[in-house]
């Protein structure tokens, strides 16, 4: 692809400045001085002046399979000439072909979808089918997670600034997670005995009515920064949520579709099966669609009418489809395990190096550096972790911000980048992280 010819001096002070006047301005964006996107082709994006970036964070985990992928284009563009919309009032091929193919990749018997625009709406139909068909109101969540911007699903979160007014929590309590780096009660791994998972049976004991209708978790934390549990985890609180009658949701709206490596789903990692699992972002490569898939007997027991007038529209279907089929053809859960393997070695050197990297963490292509100002009593570097974000755009590397405290980069490229990209990647992020220590120091 040839880089595309540079615009007038000035063109994006004007996008930024109508971004300013006719959008929220709780629509925030990245860098001191917003960087306007213009075009993007499989690993690249160009902004308005017609400087490239190497995309390492993928529109936030949407774009599994390289941006305008035109075995993804292809299909969408032939749909939306074919049958845009006409709504779920209509069987068509393409909800049908894309339901067919998540029910084959899904684990257990995980076999029916609803569909939505969206990760948020995704949840808020687990939370709703899970509270239908137990008959129990109360929903186990964890600190730290995210789960979208609905009412409900700000409430289930466990993030401050996402749960800001309007936030009503009746029935849900939330479980200290399993953030090793930064254990509650102080402990180490193993030798903690994994109390974190232990704790959620005297959470549903003293928080909840003693009879929940869900348990909701990611499998690793996204927004949260990429937060990994140790491997017994989700097995320990799985037998919890059972004993207490609850359903197990999944929320792989950033685990889920190859990302984390050898799985299609991240919580296939920690070998539990979900009663529901959720799905949106990297699903259709950049297309909004989210998915709630379960079984064929709890798909059943919702009661009353439902539906989402766009929810699994055929184009947003046809991409999702698509993109599943480059995971397939492309043998990308391999990949993502080897060339993510190898990632994590080089962020491992660049660690070593660097007294602000506290912990590298992460699966597969989501891993994630948290910055601290001191390794000792691991305080927070949030203004080191702005200033690397400002650095690595200098170098022409996009990467993501995350975690409570602002001070985690999350880098999660697209799952077919080649191991070259990850080198020019790793450099990069080396050079910005010498500018941003020195200037720490
Ligand atoms: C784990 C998780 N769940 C749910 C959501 C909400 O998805 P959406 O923004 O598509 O509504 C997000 C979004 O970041 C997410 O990361």
């Amino acid at each position: 692809m040839t880089t595309p010819a540079k615009t007038a001096a000035g063109a994006s002070d004007e996008v930024i400045r109508k971004h300013n006047e006719y959008l929220w301005p709780a629509v925030t964006n990245f860098y001191q001085k917003p960087l306007v996107a213009d075009r993007a082709s499989m690993q690249h994006v160009w902004d308005l002046e017609g400087n490239q970036y190497l995309d390492f964070f993928g529109g936030i985990l949407t774009i599994s399979v390289g941006h305008a992928n035109p075995k993804v284009t292809g299909p969408v563009k032939a749909q939306v000439d074919r049958l845009q919309h006409l709504s779920t009032l209509y069987p068509n091929e393409a909800i049908v072909g894309l339901a067919e193919k998540l029910a084959q990749i899904t684990p257990g018997a995980l076999h029916s979808s609803f569909f939505t625009n969206s990760g948020t709406e995704a949840n808020e139909a687990a939370i709703l089918l899970a509270r239908m068909a137990t008959g129990s109101f109360d929903v186990v969540a964890l600190r730290h997670g995210y789960s979208g911007g609905s009412s409900l699903a700000k409430a289930v979160t466990g993030q401050a600034p996402w749960r800001k007014a309007g936030v009503v929590s009746v029935g849900i309590a939330h479980a200290a997670n399993p953030y090793c780096y930064r254990c509650p009660w102080g402990l180490k791994y193993p030798d903690c005995e994994v109390a974190c998972a232990n704790d959620v049976e005297n959470l549903i004991q003293t928080g909840t009515s003693g009879q929940i209708a869900a348990f909701l978790a990611e499998p690793i934390q996204g927004v949260g920064g990429f937060i990994t549990p140790p491997p017994e985890y989700f097995k320990i609180v799985f037998k919890t949520v059972k004993k207490y009658g609850g359903l197990f949701i999944s929320d792989e709206v950033q685990t889920g579709f190859g990302r984390t490596g050898k799985k299609w789903f991240g919580i296939e990692h920690w070998e539990v099966t979900p009663d529901i699992m959720t799905c949106a972002k990297g699903m259709a490569n950049g297309t909004p669609v989210g998915a709630t898939i379960t079984t064929k007997e709890l798909a059943a027991s919702f009661q009353g009418l439902t539906i989402s007038t766009f929810g699994g529209n055929p184009v947003t279907a046809v991409a999702a489809r698509a993109t599943i089929e480059v995971i397939e053809q492309e043998h990308l859960i391999e990949h993502v395990n080897t060339v993510g393997s190898y990632f994590r070695e080089r962020l491992e050197q660049l660690r070593e190096k660097y007294p602000l990297i506290g912990e590298v963490r992460g699966k597969g292509l989501m891993q994630a550096l948290e910055l601290v100002k001191d390794r000792v009593t691991k305080q927070p570097a949030p203004q080191a972790t702005a200033q690397l974000l400002e650095r690595t755009r200098e170098q022409g590397l996009l990467v993501g911000k995350g975690g409570l405290y602002g001070n985690v980069i999350r880098l999660s490229p697209m799952l077919n980048i080649p191991k070259s990209d990850v080198d020019q990647a790793v450099t990069m992020l080396d050079k910005a992280l010498a500018l941003t220590s020195s200037a720490a120091d």
